[in-house]
């Protein structure tokens, strides 16, 4: 039993030019600025168009999308977004969640992540609902959204009780199927690996169900610089995994370039075998810049 997945985060496509001055009377008039000043410098669809075929040559079985595909929450984002979500692949085979830049300001569901319903619906559900799971191979993702409007220079996030109680359900009954369970969320559920006004509120609560059932990988984005982590877990601990932007160019902050993750989940004779392949923006283009495995006794 084995499973190849990619993760890649905060593609933050390119802004898309219909904006009409009421659009932007609200916290998006900030985001807007932001772009046309530096963001669109750092954000770039030629970075992402690479990012993408290098993870089409490494031909996975699924791809993983944890959130902030927009900047400001138009609407017209979400369409280029869904767009560009029916080039990167069949929502069989691509899993999205949204990040923080979704709900930069209030969106109606269908105006919103409702465009990209394809890709984040669970095994044979009809309507989005966060969590959602889905099964491929020995993998069960169960996908979070932590997306809560938030007032102007904030950029947290939010899971609530409903997502917490409905997360623990899950992962209680999925544990003990001998399944591989990789959670994913858009912000990072530790302490310190980002500022305040950017940090998962209820992160606290969301260890403290993890250190209760336990789950095999936590993957998230948000940050734009990788972070690996751990939290604790009934019997040892859980690995934390954040990617950077999928679209930072060379000219921001070194270390800070795109990057995705190459996962391979298999199961052992005692438990699961974990690899990960980092695959990064060089001068070169996307080349291997580091590898790790560990090896999981069942929990
Ligand atoms: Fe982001
Ligand atoms: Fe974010």
């Amino acid at each position: 039993m084995h499973l190849s997945f990619a993760h890649m985060s905060d593609p933050h496509n390119p802004l898309t030019p219909n904006v009409t001055l009421g659009q932007l009377l609200n916290k998006r008039f900030l985001g807007y600025k932001s772009w046309h000043r530096k963001r669109h410098l750092r954000h770039r669809p030629e970075v992402l168009a690479a990012l993408l075929a290098d993870i089409k040559a490494a031909t996975p079985d699924h791809l993983i999308i944890s959130g902030d595909l927009t900047n400001i929450a138009l609407p017209d984002e979400f369409a280029a977004s869904r767009v560009w979500l029916e080039q990167v692949g069949p929502p069989q085979d691509v899993t999205v969640i949204p990040g923080n830049h979704e709900a930069y300001v209030h969106v109606p569901f269908d105006q919103g992540i409702g465009q990209w319903a394809p890709w984040m619906l669970g095994d044979n559900a009809t309507e989005v609902t966060f969590p959602f799971v889905r099964r491929r191979g020995p993998v069960a993702f169960i996908m979070l959204s932590t997306a809560t409007v938030t007032p102007p220079l904030m950029a947290s996030g939010t899971l609530g009780k409903q997502q917490l109680q409905e997360l623990e359900t899950i992962l209680e009954n999925l544990r003990g199927q001998d399944l591989f369970r990789c959670v994913v969320l858009h912000h990072p559920p530790e302490d310190h690996p980002t500022k305040r006004r950017k940090a998962l509120r209820d992160r606290a609560a969301f260890r403290e169900v993890l250190s209760r059932t336990g789950a095999e990988l936590v993957l998230h984005g948000h940050q734009h610089h990788s972070h690996f982590g751990l939290i604790n877990g009934p019997a040892g601990k859980i690995p934390v995994l954040g990617v950077p932007s999928a679209s930072m160019s060379l000219t921001h902050t070194k270390g800070d370039e795109a990057r995705w993750n190459l996962w391979d989940v298999r199961r052992g004779d005692h438990g699961w075998r974990l690899s990960s392949h980092a695959r990064g923006l060089t001068q070169r283009g996307f080349e291997t810049i580091g590898r790790w495995s560990l090896d999981m006794p069942l929990s």
